[in-house]
């Protein structure tokens, strides 16, 4: 026999590979909560209008308090023949409280249902997030703190560029996680339109309340029309897109330690804690988890552009369509915590910087090139006249298998006639660093004052 909601319409029963084709229950089980909550709002509303009595509302409502409970035991666990969440506590609410159970559907369809618990479970999961990107933002700033004189080589197209302050570097990444902070909080305000009441697309013959079910939610606003209300996905896709950023953030700084730990920077050492050893090779100690976070990108982006193929094409209103964008949610927001949470321990105790290897690495190369070029045009020589000047003199360097540091004074004033005794002291590596002082460079007053600033906003989160 047929045992749907549904099955009074239907002569024969579902196919079990169609059922289990079709179900939703194995993933949207999560949404658990947040369907009771929804439905607990609407049963509220129904009473408030008139629609229902308030003893039927109150017995609704202790019977879905009761599944929660339930389900909190782990009692509840609801299996294919149930389709999706809703059904099934729908059936288990009438197996609870009896025919009363049969009117919380009043007024509401799955589609306004489930487009309300979606946006329930991801404002909660933005607020969680945003939290981890606090936390991690403390860990960088906390390790900047003891390393603004720490120097390490900075690069375009990976080759040494310029010295800086370790602390200028963690301190882009946290710019970088603000940022993200920032439009997770403007997402969250798409996301917190109630689409309830939008019935199943055309709104309803019932007099609801709708701005009173969605205040009960706490959203700050409702769909004004009901088609829109139960076919946008916007707000999960801009969800995807936000986590998709993160996402870039934590795997650029996931290559970079992955690139210090190896023997050729060996900038860092990865502490037992955060690394992993070979099954052959009893010498190493992997860098797994940053290359895990870099690996795992890939699923939110490729979980955003899932959803975008899915809406594009998709005709007013609902469409089953729309029941993809919940594993694409659920894996992504699973993806970014366990991406954050492992990038946040690692900067608090999995990294070591190596300092005398940092400080050996500023000191012997070409990095202070510019700073001699600066030297002469701060001297009135053309910029570009003192910057092919020096490419001379790098090339002279690197023919005799010297530093700019290893020239004489004599050899500098035959270079040109203006380079004095101080030239040393202005192409020492804390000199090159300390000199860019300019403002949201890496001389270490600026520096000084960006953490301080960063901090004082992370206070203020
Ligand atoms: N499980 C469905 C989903 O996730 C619930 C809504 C179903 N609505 C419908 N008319 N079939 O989208």
């Amino acid at each position: 026999t047929n045992s749907k909601t549904w099955s009074q319409r239907f002569e024969k029963s579902l196919h079990p590979a169609i059922a289990e084709f079709n179900a939703s229950i194995s993933f949207d089980i999560q949404l658990i909560e947040y369907d009771l909550t929804g439905s607990v709002a609407h049963a509220k509303m129904l009473a408030k209008t008139g629609i229902i009595s308030h003893d039927e509302a109150e017995k609704m409502v202790s019977g879905l308090e009761q599944i929660r409970q339930e389900y909190r035991e782990g009692n509840f666990n609801p299996g294919v023949d149930a389709e999706d969440i809703h059904f099934a506590v729908e059936r288990r609410l009438t197996e609870l409280v009896g025919d009363v159970g049969k009117k919380l559907h009043t007024a509401r369809s799955r589609n306004d249902q489930v487009g309300t618990d979606t946006r329930l479970y991801l404002r909660d999961q933005i607020q969680q997030i945003r939290q981890q990107l606090v936390d991690f933002q403390t860990v960088l700033l906390d390790l900047a703190e003891t390393n603004v004189e720490t120097l390490i080589p900075g690069y375009t197209h990976l080759q040494r560029a310029q010295p800086i302050s370790l602390a200028h570097h963690l301190l882009a990444y946290t710019e970088m996680l603000n940022r993200d902070w920032e439009r997770l909080g403007d997402v969250y305000k798409r996301v917190d339109i109630c689409p309830l009441g939008s019935g199943a697309l055309a709104g309803t013959t019932f007099p609801i309340d709708r701005h009173y079910s969605a205040e009960l939610l706490g959203f700050g606003r409702v769909y004004a029309n009901s088609l829109d209300g139960v076919s946008d996905r916007d707000w999960a896709i801009e969800f995807l897109s936000a986590a998709s950023l993160i996402m870039v953030h934590l795997s650029r700084l996931a290559e970079e330690i992955t690139l210090w730990a190896s023997q050729e920077f060996s900038f860092v050492t990865l502490t037992d804690s955060c690394s992993t050893g070979s099954s052959i090779m009893p010498q190493k100690k992997n860098p797994d988890i940053p290359e895990l976070v870099r690996g795992k990108t890939g699923r939110v982006f490729g979980h955003l552009q899932g959803l975008l193929v899915v809406m594009k094409g998709l005709p007013l209103a609902y469409n089953k369509d729309l029941q993809e964008d919940k594993e694409a949610l659920f894996d992504a927001v699973k993806t970014v915590k366990g991406s954050l949470e492992c990038m946040t321990i690692l900067i608090a105790e999995g990294i070591e910087f190596r300092s005398s290897r940092l400080a050996e690495a500023v000191a012997e190369d070409f990095s202070n090139a510019t700073d001699v070029a600066d030297y002469l045009a701060a001297r009135g020589i053309p910029f570009r006249e003192a910057y092919g000047l020096v490419g001379k003199v790098v090339r002279t360097c690197l023919e005799a298998g010297k530093l700019l540091k290893d020239l004489t004074l004599e050899e500098w004033q035959q270079l040109h006639p203006k380079f004095e005794a101080d030239i040393y002291a202005a192409i020492a590596p804390r000199q090159v660093v300390s000199a860019r002082n300019s403002y949201g460079g890496t001389g270490f007053d600026q520096v000084k004052q960006a953490l301080q600033n960063a901090r004082q906003r992370l206070n203020n989160c």
